[in-house]
């Protein structure tokens, strides 16, 4: 039988988030299809760990330490990239910080709101305007997955939070009709409850899940890597790949 080459490979991406959860799950699943990797986090000590464990499994990838919520964030994370890398084919965006259960509306600081918007909006805007501009010049058929939330349509009680991915998922909306004529495709990965980092589940949440458990960083990131791969996903752009056991169509009528 003829084994299938690679999905990805000859292909380069860069990962923000890459050194926990939902990041780092896609890195492994873009470098397991034979995609070089530039990656990026704010945390050194986990953005270097998940270096170690790509190259012992013989992947190529390269990173850098870097806050995202800095003013020059994205245009310093696109030229370290470019000269890594040269050619970017693909972007992955999730890098977000920390979502802390006391950033109500009552007590959020200006500083924790601003952060949350920069690196989920305006970084994550700005990364893709110098990418799409690398690959309308270079002539890529791009791809770019951008982390969005359920928390996009419905309240968390975390107001910074869920109306800065609000405003991503237009982000990919906008950049997707912009893009499309040059072949290139943006879509958003709506994850639900997900036992990574940055979720700390409350309560008896994993029952309200019609599947009845939180899904794993590796769910999310294997329907992640369907948006990558042309085979999958050559027609979907501008839209919105939920995975989440089903926690959408949750209310307060039990399944009959
Ligand atoms: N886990 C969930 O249940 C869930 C649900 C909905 C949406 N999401 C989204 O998925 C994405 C990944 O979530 P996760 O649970 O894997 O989170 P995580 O906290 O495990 O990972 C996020 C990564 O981003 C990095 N980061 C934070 N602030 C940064 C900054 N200023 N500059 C650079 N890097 C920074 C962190 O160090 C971390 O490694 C996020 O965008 C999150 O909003 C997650």
């Amino acid at each position: 039988m003829k084994l299938k080459s690679p999905y990805l490979s000859g292909e380069n991406a860069i990962i923000t988030g890459a050194g926990n959860g939902i990041g780092k799950a896609l890195a492994f699943e873009l470098a397991s299809e034979g995609a070089t990797l530039f990656l990026v986090d704010i945390n050194a000590e986990h953005l270097n760990s998940c270096l170690t464990e790509l190259h012992t499994l013989g992947h190529q990838a390269q990173g850098a330490a870097i806050d995202l919520s800095k003013p020059d964030a994205a245009q310093q994370v696109y030229e370290q990239a470019h000269q890594t890398l040269g050619s970017i084919h693909m972007v992955v965006h999730s890098a977000s910080p920390p979502r802390r259960e006391t950033d109500t509306w009552r007590t959020v600081s200006s500083e924790v709101w601003d952060a949350m918007y920069h690196v989920n909006v305006k970084f994550g805007f700005e990364l893709a305007r110098l990418v799409g501009e690398h690959m309308i010049e270079e002539k890529i058929a791009g791809r770019m997955v951008y982390l969005t939330s359920l928390h996009a349509n419905t309240p968390r009680n975390l107001p910074h939070y869920a109306t800065s991915k609000a405003a991503m998922m237009m982000l990919v909306k906008e950049l997707a009709k912009a893009w499309a004529r040059y072949g290139i495709r943006i879509n958003a990965l709506t994850p639900g409850a997900i036992a990574a980092g940055g979720f700390k589940p409350a309560g008896d949440l994993a029952l309200k899940i019609p599947m009845q458990r939180l899904g794993t960083a590796q769910e999310v990131a294997s329907m992640g890597l369907t948006l990558m791969i042309d085979r999958y996903s050559r027609y979907v752009t501008g839209t919105e790949l939920v995975v989440d056991g089903g926690l959408n169509v949750f209310n307060w009528f039990d399944p009959a």
